[in-house]
């Protein structure tokens, strides 16, 4: 499809978002739509994975990377998501760890985007999730070195046997245990931004900035404005 100019266009029609219905906070405005994507997720057939965030990093010589992540931790410090330090990810925040993060729901005609600061998530936090991913998942994260060339699939389904054999599946929480590469981040945002598609392209854009220390949730610790679609 080399051209798109017939392509059916979408008027947005959300009930918007403004100065005067947008949440006290960003935590809380971030909590109402995610639940909201959440519960349209469960009942709209087609709707996959609304904690699916994109998360921009940049590598050692400015260029730009994205990818798509679930988000699986979110609560007033920041949205953050589990990786491995194998990644392109993880080598570009070890030089630079500045990083976007955004919701998107084009069902929803919204979506949030965070920048701000990657913070690696703590040990503890990490084991916690790390006993709620299922045993293939577990295996998986353990057999694959991220983002390395490998030969071929069959050689990435014998790293996965070898990974099964070793830790049979026994049905205990501890069965396979944290790699060491498992990872994650969360993002310490300095600005958080909702944006709302509305009819004719004239859509809401409304922007928390940071002006003090506090987390998402602390009004004191951020500034509302709104900027042009
Ligand atoms: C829906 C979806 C969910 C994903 N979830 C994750 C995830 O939670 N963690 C992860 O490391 N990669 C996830 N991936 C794979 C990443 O997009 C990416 O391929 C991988 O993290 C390597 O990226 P990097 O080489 O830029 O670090 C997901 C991909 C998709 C499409």
């Amino acid at each position: 499809m080399s051209d798109l100019s017939g392509y059916p266009r979408t008027d947005y029609d959300s009930e918007g978002i403004d100065e005067g219905t947008v949440a006290g906070t960003p935590w809380q405005q971030t909590r109402a739509w995610v639940s909201e994507a959440v519960a349209a997720a469960e009942v709209t057939p087609g709707f996959a994975e609304p904690t699916a965030v994109s998360v921009a990093t940049v590598d050692a010589d400015g260029m730009p990377n994205v990818r798509v992540v679930l988000a699986r931790f979110l609560d007033d410090r920041g949205p953050g998501f589990v990786s491995s330090l194998h990644s392109a990810k993880a080598r570009e925040l070890a030089t630079n760890g500045r990083i976007a993060l955004a919701y998107t729901w084009p069902g929803l005609f919204r979506a949030i985007r965070f920048r701000g600061v990657a913070e690696p998530i703590g040990a503890d936090e990490l084991r916690a999730y790390w006993r709620t991913r299922p045993y293939g998942s577990q295996i998986a994260a353990c057999a694959s070195l991220q983002s390395h060339p490998i030969e071929n699939r069959d050689a990435l389904e014998a790293a996965f046997a070898e990974w099964e054999a070793r830790y049979p599946d026994t049905g205990a929480e501890d069965a396979v245990p944290m790699p060491a590469d498992f990872c994650g981040w969360r993002v310490r945002a300095h600005e958080v931004e909702f944006w709302a598609g509305r009819r004719s392209r004239l859509h809401d854009r409304i922007v928390f900035t940071r002006i003090g220390d506090g987390t998402l949730d602390d009004p004191a610790s951020w500034a509302v404005t709104r900027r042009q679609p």
